[in-house]
């Protein structure tokens, strides 16, 4: 039994300069633990709901309200109690809450008591954290991840520049994370100078710290992410290759087409054209082909991309076990984006974890555009043995909190 004596938790700055939320957590021998939760722009609507005091302070952001209710109404109801473990805890937070959506104490408040508890638990228990994240599994296999790291931005997180969100990289051979991170460096520079000279501009980075040029459309981001990875010296396809988060819940219109850049397509036309992009480029992955509640359409994206390339849903599924059940279902996706904060709880999350798993989706673990330097993130991908984990570009300290993690899991551990 794990026994809290305090919970406590204070308002902090995430990357963006918005209010978020940290949380300590004091076991009764002591042990403190702190931890702090990420914020997404481009959300899904079935997300759990963040509370925010809606005043003028922070233009609505504060977390005031939310910090309260850890202070106070959690505080008072988890202090001297005892837990068997996470399912325990998180079921009394989901109690307390008592609504779908987390919207009564708030979401974020909720994710950092759940998140708290986890780390104190496993300092209490002695186990780094990605061993205690591995042991909430049925069968435990922690291995490091691969690594999808943005390249360009676009979308929420660039201003709209172009429609699409992110054109990532995904190191394939040379399978150290330490090496991956080195070619993504030779990437990242050569990037950077076919921007300088392409458009005249510096090479300016947007909220993951991708380059966010005044691409002509997202085509060109595709393109000019192949060139930079050829003009590195890698092999396109045998050594690196590419990924897409089209986010196109964020461009799809009130009737339900899609205004990519300065066209207007049906979703058949959209389906077409990202998998020209598949035909084209060696792409891994396609997050978000089509919009979050677009459910006729995703299996046709799923069928036409076929084995070439994963259908990875984020705002579709949104880390939720009944939206997970319905893609299942329908063959609307084969690989899931996992972010905690869309669903609130670590154990709500591990049952979509498992959903997925149980289908033969491929989990690709991830960070938000709203960051702290907070590092947990590396631990669950390594713990729930991601087959990616996807934290931004490698600038930024938010980001690099997640890499420099797992670059010292790599030092520190050999897995099999
Ligand atoms: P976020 O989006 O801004 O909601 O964190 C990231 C993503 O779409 O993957
Ligand atoms: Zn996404």
């Amino acid at each position: 039994m794990i026994k809290i004596k305090t919970v406590d938790a204070w308002e902090i700055l995430d990357s963006r300069g918005r209010p978020t939320i940290a949380a300590a957590l004091t076991l009764d021998d002591d042990t403190r633990a702190v931890i702090s939760v990420p914020s997404g722009a481009s959300t899904g609507r079935a997300e759990a709901k963040e509370l925010r005091d809606g005043d003028k302070r922070f233009r609505g952001l504060g977390c005031h309200q939310a910090v309260i209710n850890i202070r106070e109404r959690m505080a008072d109801a988890l202090k001297s109690e005892s837990f068997e473990g996470q399912e325990a805890l998180d079921a009394r937070l989901l109690e307390l809450d008592g609504t779908a959506a987390k919207s009564r104490l708030g979401a974020n408040a909720v994710l950092a008591v759940s998140l708290a508890f986890a780390r104190a638990a496993a300092a209490h228990q002695h186990q780094e954290l990605f061993e205690y994240f591995a042991s909430l599994l049925p069968s435990p296999s922690p291995r490091l991840p691969g690594l999808t790291i943005n390249l360009f931005s676009g979308g929420k997180h660039a201003f709209g520049q172009v429609a699409i969100q992110d054109v990532l990289v995904v190191p394939k051979s040379g399978s150290s994370i330490s090496g991956n991170l080195a070619w993504m460096y030779d990437i990242y520079q050569e990037a950077a100078a076919i921007i300088r000279k392409r458009y005249a501009t510096p090479a300016l980075t947007a909220d993951e710290g991708g380059l966010a040029p005044p691409f002509a459309n997202s085509s060109e981001m595709l393109e000019t992410a192949a060139e930079a990875v050829n003009a590195a010296g890698y092999q396109l396809d045998n050594e690196v290759a590419l990924a897409v988060d089209a986010a196109a819940s964020h461009f799809v219109t009130a009737d339900g087409t899609y205004r990519l850049d300065d066209h207007i397509l049906s979703a058949a036309e959209l389906i077409d054209t990202v998998c020209s992009w598949a035909e084209r480029y060696p792409l891994v992955s396609v997050e978000d082909g089509l919009a979050e509640e677009d459910w006729s359409h995703w299996p046709a994206l799923r069928q036409k991309l076929g084995d070439r390339c994963l259908t990875l849903a984020d705002d579709l599924t949104c880390t939720n076990p009944a939206r997970i059940q319905r893609a299942i279902a329908t063959s609307a996706a084969n690989a899931l984006l996992l972010k905690v904060n869309q669903i609130g709880t670590l154990t709500e999350a591990k049952q979509a974890y498992l959903l997925a798993r149980s289908a033969g989706w491929r989990v690709s673990i991830s960070a938000r555009s709203g960051e702290t330097e907070d590092n947990w993130l590396a631990d669950l991908a390594v713990g729930w043995a991601g087959d990616f984990i996807k934290v931004g570009s490698i600038t930024q300290s938010e980001r690099l909190a997640k890499y420099n993690r797992l670059l010292q899991i790599e030092h520190e551990r050999s897995f099999a």
